[in-house]
C-alpha cells in the first residue's frame, strides 16, 4: 500500500497537526516562504515518491494566499512523485459565490473547484455552504458534516424551552437536522442581504416567544446575519438566553465584540479555521474536527 503523508499549508497548522497525531503520524516536511513582494514559495523537503498525499488547508482569510499555497503545495507534491493527492479543505472559501445573484457576476466557487480539479485526485470538505458545490467537481468529493458533532456538544446544555432557529432560508435544512438530532422545535428567519456586511431579517416563522433560541448556520463571518436574527428574535419576545452554532467561525471585523452586546450565552464552532482570540463574553466553545478528518483520511487511504 502507498505510504500516507500529510502536509499542511499555513492556514491552520494546529488542526493539521492534530489530524496527523490522530493518525499516528507527523506532518510532512515542507516550507512555505513569503517574499517581500508577497509571492509565495513552496518546497517539499522529503521523498514522497509513490506516496498517498493529503494536503490540509482551509481557504480562510487571506483566502487568495491560502488557496495559492494549497495549489503550489499540490504542484510541488506532484513534481516530487506523489501517487495520489487529496485536498483536505475544512473550510472552503468563496463557497457563498455558488451562483449568479446578478447579471455579470462570476461563479467564484466554480472557478475554485475547476482549479482544484487540475491538481488533485480527490477533495475532502466540511459543511460546504451549499451541497450543490460538490457538483462543480469532476473528481470525487467527500463531503463531511460537523453537525452531529456540534449537536452532541449542545446536549450538555439543553433546556426544554429551546428552539432551533435558521437565520435564513439557506439554513433551513441544517436547522432541521439539528432539531431532529436534539428533539427540538424549529423556527426560520427570512433574511435579506443588503451588502457584504449588512443583512435585515424581515420575518420569523415559528413560535419563539419565551423560548431560548439556538441559532444555527453554516458560518459566522462578520456576525451580521446572527445579529439581525437576534434583534428580530428579541423583538418577538424570545428569552434572553441565546446560543449560536456554526460549523465555521471566521469572526471577521470584530464579530465577537459586536455579538457581546447581545444576550448570547455561548457560541459553538469547529476548528475548521483557527479559533479567535476571544473576548471573555460571549464564551466560544471550539469543537475539533480532528477525529472526523482523520477518520475520513483513514478510510480513503485503505480504499
Ligand atoms: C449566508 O448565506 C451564510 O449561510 C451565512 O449566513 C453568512 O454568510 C454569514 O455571514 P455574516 O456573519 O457576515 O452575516
Amino acid at each position: 500500500m502507498a505510504k500516507l503523508t500529510l502536509f499542511s499549508g499555513t492556514a491552520n497548522l494546529l488542526l493539521a497537526d492534530a489530524v496527523a497525531s490522530t493518525l499516528g503520524t507527523a506532518l510532512g516536511e515542507c516550507s512555505i516562504e513569503r517574499f517581500p513582494d508577497d509571492e509565495i514559495r513552496v518546497t517539499v523537503h522529503m521523498d514522497i515518491q509513490g506516496h498517498d498525499v493529503y494536503l490540509v488547508q482551509p481557504t480562510c482569510p487571506p483566502v487568495a494566499a491560502h488557496f495559492l499555497e494549497l495549489m503550489f503545495l499540490a504542484d510541488a507534491c506532484q513534481r516530487a512523485g506523489a501517487s495520489r493527492l487529496t485536498a483536505v479543505i475544512p473550510y472552503y472559501g468563496y463557497a457563498r459565490q455558488d451562483r449568479r445573484e446578478r447579471q455579470g457576476e462570476a461563479v467564484a466557487a466554480r472557478v475554485i473547484a475547476d482549479a482544484l480539479c487540475t491538481r488533485f485526485n480527490r477533495v475532502i470538505a466540511v459543511d460546504l455552504h451549499s451541497p450543490a458545490i460538490e457538483g462543480f467537481f469532476d473528481i470525487p468529493v467527500v463531503h463531511l458534516s460537523a453537525v452531529p458533532l456540534l449537536a452532541d456538544s449542545l446536549r450538555s446544555f439543553l433546556f426544554s424551552d429551546q428552539v432551533v432557529t435558521a437565520p435564513d432560508l439557506g439554513a433551513v435544512k441544517v436547522a432541521q437536522k439539528y432539531a431532529d438530532l436534539l428533539g427540538l422545535p424549529v423556527a426560520y428567519a427570512h433574511k435579506v442581504r443588503l451588502s457584504g456586511r449588512k443583512t435585515e431579517v424581515h420575518q420569523i416563522i415559528g413560535d419563539v416567544r419565551a423560548r431560548s433560541p439556538i441559532v444555527v448556520d453554516d458560518m459566522i463571518s462578520t456576525g451580521g446575519t446572527m445579529i439581525s436574527t437576534i434583534e428580530e428574535l428579541l423583538k418577538r419576545g424570545c428569552s434572553p438566553r441565546l446560543t449560536l452554532v456554526a460549523s465555521h467561525g471566521l469572526f471577521v471585523e470584530n464579530a465577537l465584540e459586536r455579538l457581546s452586546a447581545y444576550p448570547v450565552e455561548r457560541v459553538l464552532v469547529t476548528d475548521s479555521v483557527p479559533p479567535p482570540s476571544a473576548p471573555a463574553s460571549p464564551s466560544v466553545q471550539i469543537i475539533s474536527l480532528k477525529n472526523l478528518l482523520a477518520e475520513a483520511i483513514r478510510r480513503l487511504h485503505v480504499s
